[in-house]
């Protein structure tokens, strides 16, 4: 009220005051009331930095994968000798800095695989009951296991013809021979043949091999290679203590090494995550138990007391790294590593799918929100990974080069062969449809679906009017095996890195600069005057549709 009054006359005092003792006057006073409404706006807490207007002036500029390009600078780096190896969690290390996303048009058992070969991660969607979750981790782990753990099996007393019939059936061509769940044995077709016809009733104790050469659990696959080849085996019984616990098949370590750089456990499987709802407890102890190696708390918004409390909980009931996100600001970042998280995830609306920025007008654009929450958690060491947003190679070497350990990639991986749906054919192309989890579609399409991920609570049965979606529905252009984009992706990053002079990740975030663009700049930056006629495999245009 006084500085309202105040604002009101100020004008007519200080004509009265210039009239009647000149401007000197006039100069003091304002001087003094200048003094005393800084005083007035720190008693009434208005003005300066409370002032509406200031909290635009003062806004700092958010920048994103189309603002920057980074300088071109002095290198003696080949593409082909950069190193992509990068900490993804406190405790996990992969070859290529790439996880797909925790979509249910994204990732489940077939994506995880897929980028488990090609040294990435997946992570399994949580859009399902536990139970499902559980099934899609298991198959990740068995093919990548080289251990088969159902292993059959023959007993001594047995006949040949029976040892016979079951190696038919089951076209495999050797059988251990277990008694008591202890290896006494083990029989070929090669034993069996011979005397198949002449004595099928006889015994399998009476041909087989007894000196059984077997390996330990602990053997690794090298190993395991060079037992077999000196001892002229096919297959090497895994045992602990005598007991049987799986076979290996020197076929199986062959085709092994077809996959030099893939992601793999102490035990030699695949690396799998999975995600879990920011309170979801009994989620993330069964997703642990089903041998998952990083959970994921995948929400819209995980800067919250309430989720940095229950992660606290959640990381002492689990033995997996815990990764958590999403956040965009360093105060975030700041906050969830009290809780001693094992990663950060970083991203609130850059997503081909999300409207969380239309919507609710909230957000960071992503390289911004990259940065500002790596140059916290590196000092904490723990990793950063860059979620959403990404559309080109140049935009996962822009993230990596802005503080980003690895990104987690929706659209770029949405339509391959792998990512879960059906092919549908429109104007005569392919498609697959691709879903944001903020979607109407999502949110009510899925048991374990996401409406916790945007905190909303849905009472009795869905009912999609009650829902705010902060997601689309829509399709994207089948783009044939993940591994072909992978092979893109890293070619990109690669070459990023040979002209920045950067031998791996840690280099380029050190020797990166950058610099910032117009717009005409990225229109330059992209192929113009000229109609493409053959697509490449890393530019698509139909993209653009
Ligand atoms: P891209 O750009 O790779 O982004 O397609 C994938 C990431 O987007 C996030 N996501 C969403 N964000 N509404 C959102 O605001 C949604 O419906 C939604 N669905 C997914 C998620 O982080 C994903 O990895």
């Amino acid at each position: 009220m006084l500085k309202l009054y105040i604002k009101r006359n100020l004008r007519k005092f200080l004509d009265t005051l210039k009239f009647e003792y000149g401007m000197k006057w006039v100069l003091i006073v304002t001087i003094k009331i200048q003094q005393k409404n800084n005083y007035l706006n720190n008693l009434l807490r208005v003005g300066g930095n409370d002032m509406f207007s200031e909290k635009l002036n003062n806004a700092p500029m958010g920048y994103t994968f189309d603002d920057f390009l980074m300088l071109p600078s002095v290198s003696s780096v080949e593409p082909k000798d950069v190193e992509t190896t990068t900490q993804i969690s406190r405790n996990y290390r992969i070859n290529i800095p790439i996880i797909s996303s925790a979509m249910d048009t994204v990732t489940e058992a077939e994506m995880a695989i897929a980028l488990a070969q090609e040294g990435g991660l997946g992570v399994i969607h949580r859009n399902m009951t536990i139970n499902e979750q559980i099934n899609e981790i298991k198959k990740v782990k068995r093919s990548g296991d080289l251990t088969i753990r159902d292993v059959i099996t023959i007993d001594p007393e047995a006949s040949i013809k029976e040892a016979q019939e079951i190696m038919d059936e089951e076209e495999i061509s050797g059988l251990p021979v277990v008694q008591e769940g202890i290896v006494v044995g083990i029989i070929s077709r090669r034993d069996v043949k011979p005397i198949l016809n002449s004595t099928p009733q006889g015994k399998v104790m009476d041909i087989m091999t007894e000196e059984v050469v077997t390996v330990s659990e602990s053997t690794t696959p090298e190993e395991a290679l060079d037992i077999a080849y000196e001892n002229k085996v096919e297959r090497l019984p895994v045992v602990d203590d005598g007991f049987i616990v799986g076979i290996l098949t020197m076929r199986d370590i062959l085709a092994r090494k077809n996959f030099p750089s893939a992601s793999r456990d102490k035990k030699g499987r695949f690396l799998v995550a999975a995600a879990t709802g920011p309170f979801d407890l009994e989620r993330a102890m069964a997703l642990d138990d089903a041998g998952a190696d990083i959970i994921a708390v995948d929400c819209a918004h995980a800067h919250k007391p309430s989720i940095v409390k229950f992660t606290k909980t959640m990381n002492e009931n689990i033995e997996a790294d815990l990764l958590v996100g999403n956040i965009a600001t360093g105060q975030a970042a700041e906050d969830l590593l009290s809780a001693e998280v094992d990663g950060l995830k970083v991203g609130i609306g850059p997503g081909s799918i999300c409207t969380t920025r239309i919507i609710a007008g909230v957000g960071v654009p992503q390289l911004t929100a990259i940065s500002s929450v790596a140059d916290v958690a590196k000092d904490y060491g723990v990793p950063v990974i860059g979620d959403g947003g990404l559309r080109y190679s140049g935009d996962v070497a822009k993230a990596l080069a802005v503080g980003a350990d690895a990104v987690m990639l929706g659209s770029l991986l949405a339509g391959t062969h792998e990512s879960p749906g059906d092919v549908v054919i429109m104007n005569g192309r392919k498609f697959k449809q691709y879903r944001g989890m903020g979607s109407l579609g999502a949110m009510t399409g899925g048991v374990g679906a996401g409406t916790d991920r945007y905190f909303q609570e849905v009472k009795g049965p869905m009912k999609h009017a009650k829902l705010v979606p902060e997601g689309v529905e829509g399709v994207v252009p089948y783009k044939g095996h993940a591994n072909e984009i992978l092979f893109q992706l890293i070619g990109g990053i690669k070459a990023s890195m040979g002209y920045c002079g950067a031998t791996g990740i840690k280099d380029l975030q050190k020797k990166a600069k950058f610099v910032r663009i117009t717009s005409s700049g990225m229109t330059e930056s992209h192929p113009h005057d000229l109609m493409i006629t053959n697509e490449s495999p890393n530019y698509p245009t139909s993209r653009l549709m």
